[in-house]
């Protein structure tokens, strides 16, 4: 049972809750340059590559990023992760039918995260042969998922050890930044050969969240350097706000940039990051910043680095879940 399921496991859709339909579709297939689909009314569902679904957007009060579905390679590898859920007293709950035609699987098995985010785990996508009609050349996915996802978290330590223990996640590095006069601390964590599925952002010192969403941001890679300067420049010209402009990361090396969604958190749309593809090998580092250059803030105005602080000041009052930590603690 104890068998690790690394490289066995990559992020495979996420689902939105929104009211701004329309304006998500606008964003999605005009200026991130993705395909995209109406199934009904209260629904767009984009696609990236042979998957039916990668990008699901619901009629949802939220404004949030509502479910990270995470592909396993196998019934048994989903059966080992169900069972150390369940050991740790964490409730999975298996569904099929219209919830899993939703997200373009045949059935999945949700449970409730650290900072009662909602994961889901499955095994099967539903795929399709018919043509993709997007402005971006290719989105790169495969072995090594979706892209990634960013939280920030005043619990990095429980939260980093839950994907440690139950997902065998393995630290790629940190990074030890300084954003806005503000000390943050970053652990990237990979699954699979990608340079990181997720990045745990907390603040040094006294732990504040200024993030509304449960998601700071989320990646897409796409596959030429030629995609990542026109989906910028659509960005710009629909007049999407740019959070930070096109820059590269000191750790994966990423060629990116930030934008800001309908519902408020971020896109990172990013090029040619390096994979850790020798295992054997690689030794985790602390980088200096979050940037080799670039990634200079754009559009952000005052008022809403104002609110962010107010909500870093309100998050201290605030416990924050952990499903394996002990009951008293966290809503
Ligand atoms: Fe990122």
């Amino acid at each position: 049972m104890n068998q690790s399921v690394f490289g066995r496991i990559r992020l495979g859709y996420i689902v939105i809750g929104s009211t701004r339909l329309d304006d998500w579709r606008r964003f999605g297939a005009e200026a991130l340059g993705l395909h995209v689909d109406l199934p009904s009314g209260d629904l767009l569902a984009f696609r990236v590559d042979d998957w039916q679904r990668r990008i699901i957007v619901r009629q949802a009060a939220d404004e949030d990023v509502i479910a990270l579905g995470w592909q396993v390679d196998d019934e048994a590898s989903l059966e080992r992760l169900q069972a150390r859920l369940r050991a740790r007293g964490i409730e999975t709950r298996g569904t099929t039918g219209k919830e899993a035609a939703l997200r373009g699987v045949e059935r999945f098995v949700a449970f409730t995260g650290p900072k009662r985010q909602t994961h889901e785990l499955f095994t099967r996508p539903i795929r399709t042969d018919r043509p993709l009609a997007m402005l971006t050349s290719g989105f790169v996915t495969g072995a090594s998922g979706l892209g990634h996802a960013a939280i920030t978290s005043r619990r990095p330590e429980a939260m980093i050890g839950f994907w440690q223990d139950v997902f065998d996640a393995r630290v790629s590095d940190h990074i030890d930044a300084r954003i806005d006069g503000i000390g943050l601390d970053i652990t990237f964590l990979r699954l699979n050969e990608r340079h990181h599925s997720l990045a745990v952002a907390a603040t040094r010192g006294l732990r504040m969240d200024p993030i509304r969403t449960k998601l700071q941001h989320f990646n897409l890679e796409v596959s030429s350097l030629n995609d990542l300067t026109n989906a910028y420049v659509r960005c710009r010209e629909l007049g999407y706000r740019v959070a930070l402009g096109v820059g590269q990361h000191t750790n994966d090396r990423e060629l990116s940039f930030y934008v800001v969604t309908p519902s408020g958190f971020e896109i990172e749309i990013g090029w040619n990051p390096i994979r850790v593809t020798d295992e054997a090998n690689w030794a985790p580092t602390t980088h200096k910043g979050i940037s080799i250059w670039g990634h200079t803030p754009q559009d952000l105005s005052f008022g809403s680095k104002a609110q962010q602080f107010g909500r870093a000041l309100a998050s201290l009052g605030r416990p924050e879940f952990n499903p394996t930590a002990n009951a008293g603690d966290g809503r």
